[in-house]
């Protein structure tokens, strides 16, 4: 799929989003938050549903919580436009409660098909109810700031899932916050070792159209850094998907040059 092209097929989603009433929460948002970001991304961020601010703009992380991962993605030098930002529900839960199981039910094929369009390299998840989606049984504690195999059953064909904790509790908690910055330094060994998954054809094959994309010749930012840095990526990434892949932090030496394109 070319750029446009996705970029039409995820408007199309967005246009089903705004107009869903598939569960409860379409009674009690303003407007839905599809999502928004680049369509020839290779990382996305899955939330976990829109709070006030972003109810009232139709927009994901608008609020505090989305001035932090600003900031987190600038400790990369990634800006927000480069990568892809969703949520698991697309509508505001009432009062900021949790999502509840039939209303996440009901808005996942939404996500599902968001995903399969991008056909990210990299998920990177925030937070309990993402992250269950990706990694069910996990315990948040345990796996933030590591790195497995997405199922493809989310979407996510080819995919590495770096779980993170939610931008909220990081606001919450000086200590949670510090080890969101530890945890998204693996992102950029994430995705020198998601790339080398995919052409290296591990996983489920990639599309003709993902690696197509992929092989075009990355815009603007230089490659040269990502040979150096591909050296230090995780060695063993054909690993079967309960296997844990080792994070890349400790090497960000190496890979805080990285850019997306
Ligand atoms: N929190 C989320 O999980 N998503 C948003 O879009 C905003 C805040
Ligand atoms: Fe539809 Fe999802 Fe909004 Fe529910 S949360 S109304 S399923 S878009």
């Amino acid at each position: 799929m070319i750029d446009a092209e996705r970029r039409t097929a995820l408007e199309l989603i967005a246009a089903e989003v705004r107009d869903c009433t598939r569960c409860r929460l379409h009674e009690t948002r303003r407007k839905a938050v599809p999502g928004e970001g680049d369509p020839d991304t290779e990382v996305v961020f899955v939330g976990e549903g829109p709070g006030q601010n972003e109810d009232r703009e139709g927009r994901p992380f608008i609020g505090r919580a989305g001035d932090l991962l600003v900031k987190l993605l600038g400790s990369l030098g990634w800006r927000r436009s480069d990568v892809f930002i969703t949520n698991v529900v697309k509508c505001r839960p009432p009062d900021n409660r949790d999502p509840m199981p039939d209303e996440i039910a009901a808005c996942s094929a939404y996500l599902t098909r968001q995903l399969e369009i991008l056909d990210p390299a990299v998920v990177v998840t925030l937070g309990r109810f993402s992250m269950a989606r990706f990694l069910p049984g996990a315990k948040i504690s345990q796996v933030h700031g590591t790195i497995r195999p997405a199922d493809p059953e989310t979407g996510a064909r080819n995919a590495l899932v770096l779980a993170m904790y939610h931008p909220a509790a990081a606001l919450r908690t000086a200590a949670i916050e510090r080890e969101s910055f530890d945890d998204i330094a693996g992102l950029p060994g994430a995705l020198i070792a998601s790339r080398k998954r995919r052409d290296d054809g591990a996983g489920a094959s990639s599309s003709e159209a993902a690696l197509a994309r992929d092989s075009v010749p990355a815009t603007a930012a230089p490659s040269a850094p990502l040979p150096v840095a591909s050296a230090d990526a995780p060695a063993d990434t054909t690993a079967p998907p309960s296997a844990m892949l080792p994070s890349s932090t400790g090497e960000s030496s190496d890979t805080d040059q990285l850019t997306l394109f």
